[in-house]
């Protein structure tokens, strides 16, 4: 089934064929950061500079994006992931972090090896980002494991750090999701006012570490900071299989075809935010004291329907075509599917959530955080990226 997407002229994109056996350019299209990521860095640089600071999941599309923010910032940054070697790639290795970081191959359902790195990490700030099966599909293939990395593998860091002298103690965030608030009525959502009633697996699995990062600090006395984050999309993002914005740059650059949507996905609507405003939520939220044993939502640039924001996603990649056209540069896509979508069924649209919308005024008030990039601006980045991406590498 082919769905056109609405209000594309013909003139915005270049002619299919006639662009199709150019080779791909070389240079990694790096443009990071963003002029809002380095002026974040900037403030925050006096605070984090020599302060030690494990990330985890930082081999992943967020943690690698605040791992590279918070060395710039001049922390010492510890890199912790289950894989250290993805073989899709990660933006530590591209980018060449490698040895600016200290690696930590942990499995953080392993609470011995977890207590091992805390203890002898004596860190600061633990950013805990790792998190298995972030998509539907793959939680509801293997909910015992979502249970145990997604909710254990936070309660496991919680628990190693309690067991510190206090003043050892390091504070500890958590990348909680917008998901815990499953489906409402009343948008956007608001973190005191709104139920909590994370449904799906890997909502359910998130919505309980949301909690138990709250009865850490209020029951038992540890710093922990959660941020329930909308969707987020940017370069690096190798989970290209199931999520949105990725697919679809898979679907245009490797499989030179329709990018696809979910038929149950017509009537959805989400916030997205550019990875990179999602990195300057963590700066800030972990340099403000009063922060600390709070929750926050961290909403969208946009909030919009699942087809508008393919729809973005395709004028993203004409604008880059007709860039590259107009600077006599050799084209990034191969067209040969024109400005088709194809709608593909699926049957787990039951446990999707249909409108996902955050208020921002908690985390505005607290840090004066607020988006710093436009959706279309960062989705011709995330094109660049992904050129780049599957025009030099046969993975993924
Ligand atoms: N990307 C989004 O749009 C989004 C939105 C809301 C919340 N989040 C949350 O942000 C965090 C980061 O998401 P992401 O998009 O970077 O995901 P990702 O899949 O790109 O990265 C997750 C990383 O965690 C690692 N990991 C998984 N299980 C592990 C384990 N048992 N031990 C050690 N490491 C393990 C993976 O190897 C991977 O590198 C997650 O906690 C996720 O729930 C993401």
């Amino acid at each position: 089934m082919n769905f056109a997407p609405p209000a594309l002229s013909s003139s915005d994109l270049l002619s299919p064929m006639t662009k199709a056996a150019a080779p791909a350019p070389h240079a990694l299209p790096d443009s990071w950061p963003s002029p809002g990521l380095a002026a974040t860095i900037a403030e925050c640089r006096p605070f984090y500079h020599g302060k030690r600071v494990l990330v985890t999941g930082a081999f992943g599309f967020v943690g690698g994006h605040l791992a590279r923010a918070l060395h710039a910032c001049g922390a010492q940054v510890g890199a912790l992931d289950r894989e250290v070697n993805p073989g899709a790639g990660s933006q530590i290795e591209l980018a060449g972090l490698r040895d600016d970081v200290e690696i930590f191959p942990v499995d953080i359902t392993d609470m011995n090896a977890v207590c091992h790195t805390v203890r002898e990490g004596r860190f600061d700030f633990i950013f805990h980002l790792a998190a298995g099966a972030t998509t539907i599909e793959s939680a509801m293939g293997d909910p015992y494991a979502t249970i145990m990395a997604n909710t254990m593998g936070f309660v496991n860091f919680a628990e190693c750090a309690r067991r510190l002298p206090r003043e050892e103690r390091p504070v500890l965030l958590l990348s909680s999701t917008d998901k815990v608030y499953g489906e409402s009525e009343a948008l956007p959502y608001d973190e005191e006012k709104s139920a909590l009633r994370g449904v799906g697996v890997y909502d359910a699995a998130k919505l309980a570490a949301d909690i138990f990062a709250g009865m850490y600090h209020q029951a038992l006395g540890l710093e922990t900071i959660v941020l329930r984050m909308c969707n987020l999309f940017g370069p690096y993002d190798f989970n290209t299989d199931y999520r949105l914005i990725p697919k679809a740059m898979r679907n245009i650059f490797r499989d030179h075809d329709a990018p696809e949507l979910y038929f149950s996905s017509l009537q959805h609507f989400r916030d997205y935010l550019y990875v990179e405003d999602a990195a300057r939520a963590f700066l800030l939220l972990g340099r403000e004291q009063k922060c600390r044993g709070h929750v926050f939502n961290l909403p969208g640039a946009h909030y919009a329907s699942t087809p508008d924001v393919l729809r973005e996603v395709i004028q993203a990649v004409a604008a880059l075509q007709q860039r590259a056209h107009d600077e006599g540069n050799e084209p990034l896509a191969k067209w040969d599917w024109n400005r088709h979508i194809r709608l593909i069924d699926s049957s787990l649209s039951a446990m999707t959530i249909s409108k996902q919308h955050l208020c921002g005024e908690k985390i505005k008030a607290a840090t004066n955080f607020e988006p710093t990039m436009e959706l279309q601006e960062g989705l011709q980045k995330t094109a660049a990226f992904y050129a780049w991406y599957f025009g030099n590498r046969r993975c993924a």
